[in-house]
């Protein structure tokens, strides 16, 4: 391997800070929104307002966002949705919560893309 030693650390660090992304999303949010986003987590069926489905396209292009942002931030009450989203401003860094949302974006699927409802990698 012949990169150069600052360039071989900034793409280990990139690497990483997505790695991680995925992490803190099945540390703190899988249980509820599922481990593909389809608001299917295993504590969904305990909840009183089911959550989204971050897969669907028509659900980013009804959102903001801040909007989405704030809601991780500051709960789910703070956007006017229900207070069972609990906020993470305490736990995560504004950093951390733009690369979440990030993150969430890339749930989306194409319009007319076949999802097998089963394939959730074995962890709802
Ligand atoms: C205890 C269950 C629970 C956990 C854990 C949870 N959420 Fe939520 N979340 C919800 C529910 C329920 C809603 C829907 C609220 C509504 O529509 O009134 C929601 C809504 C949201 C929304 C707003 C969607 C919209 O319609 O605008 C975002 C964004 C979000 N969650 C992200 C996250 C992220 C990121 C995490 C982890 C850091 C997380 N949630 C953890 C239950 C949860």
């Amino acid at each position: 391997m012949s990169m150069p030693l600052p360039m071989l650390t900034l793409a280990l660090l990139s690497t990483t800070a997505r790695a991680d992304t995925g992490g803190l999303y099945v540390l703190h949010c899988a249980s509820c929104h599922g481990m593909r986003g389809r608001g299917d987590g295993w504590q969904a069926p305990s909840l009183q307002v089911q959550p989204p489905d971050f897969s669907r396209p028509d659900f980013w292009t009804r959102v903001r966002y801040d909007d989405l942002k704030r809601a991780i931030r500051e709960g789910g009450a703070s956007v006017g949705l229900s207070a069972e989203m609990p906020a993470f401003g305490g736990e995560l860094t504004d950093e951390q919560i733009d690369r979440i949302v990030e993150y969430l974006r890339t749930f989306e699927r194409t319009p007319g893309e076949v999802v097998d409802p089963d394939d959730d990698y074995g962890c709802g």
